[in-house]
């Protein structure tokens, strides 16, 4: 009989499918009508999970399955695993790490351009006949410079990295916080969010949120500045929203671009309104290479723990 599998989030590379299909019986809880019903069920049968970083499994989710071997993260966020847990019990969990950096980091810098040089706005002007009716010049206001920046970003990990070459590669100068300096970093560390703030254009958030929950607050906001611009391509938690929404109406930063919220795919109807917010529906990893990369290491990882050995991607073993 095949291992079976508890499917928890759409995988979209149809050679991935079809090769988890050939080895494995799946379950796509996703579609199932009465989830609950079925993992009651059929919960004691489970052999591995595959889900993505934003879903994760909750710990009752995890009590239900007692033959697991491995929960296989489709992503590299785990914030919403409980990872102790899995630990005392001995239970891998993977995550596709280095595998989407490039694309993430894609996206912050494409977030950044797009909300300093207004290009949703000036997109819709067009699309609208906008132009046509207003050809003055004036009709649009002027943007802010990208190049030459001062880059703030919070999170210097493997994502955090790779924006800071990126904006370097601009001219920028980068600064960034992270819980410790280091070591083989030389741009400018600076331990307090609300400093790296006051001394940004632009902060950049690309950090883990297991701990770091509304960590950019009104103070952050008012630090940042009216010229500042806020870009987050890590997770909705680390902004508290409300103030991230008011400092936009009330002109208490210039702008920001956002791939991620608090409640996906709810997104609060002031930022939707906001003309000086560009978004995106937690697409940063959203492509043909990178989910084909994260499908393979999900395989890969499933497969080493099912034959027994500890995947190479296990963040708990
Ligand atoms: C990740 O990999 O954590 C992405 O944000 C998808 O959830």
């Amino acid at each position: 009989m095949k291992p079976r599998i508890l499917q928890l989030n759409p995988i979209l590379i149809p050679a991935i499918n079809d090769k988890l299909a050939s080895l494995y019986t799946v379950h796509k809880h996703f579609e199932t009508p009465d989830p609950e019903t079925w993992l009651r069920e059929h919960g004691a049968g489970i052999d591995a999970v595959i889900t993505g970083g934003h879903t994760g499994i909750s710990r009752a989710m995890l009590e239900q399955l007692p033959k697991l071997k491995v929960v296989a993260v489709n992503g590299v966020g785990t914030d919403a695993v409980d990872l102790a847990y899995c630990r005392e019990r001995g239970l891998p969990v993977t995550a596709t790490l280095g595998a989407l950096t490039e694309d993430v980091a894609d996206l912050a810098i494409g977030l950044l351009i797009a909300a300093c040089r207004n290009l949703c706005a000036g997109d819709r002007f067009v699309r609208n006949g906008q132009w046509e009716l207003h050809p003055q010049p004036s009709a649009i206001p002027l943007a802010r410079r990208f190049s030459g920046m001062r880059v703030g970003i919070v999170g210097m990990g493997r994502v955090g990295r790779a924006v800071a070459t990126r904006a370097a590669a601009f001219g920028c100068a980068i600064s960034y916080t992270d819980l410790r300096p280091m070591d083989d970093i030389a741009h400018a560390f600076v331990p307090q969010l609300v400093d790296l703030a006051r001394g940004a254009d632009a902060l950049v958030l690309c950090a883990a949120a297991d701990t770091a929950e509304g960590i950019v607050n009104a103070a952050v906001l008012d630090a940042l500045g009216p010229r500042g611009f806020l870009v987050n391509v890590a997770r909705g938690r680390l902004v508290n929203e409300a103030d991230l929404t008011d400092a936009l109406a009330a002109g208490g930063i210039a702008g920001a671009g956002l791939d991620v919220f608090v409640d996906e795919p709810r997104v609060p109807p002031k930022l939707r309104q906001s003309d000086n917010v560009t978004l995106q529906a937690h697409r940063a990893s959203a492509t043909w290479e990178t989910r084909t990369a994260m499908g393979e290491m999900v395989l890969a990882g499933i497969a080493q723990a099912l034959a027994g050995e500890r995947p190479t991607m296990s963040l708990t073993t």
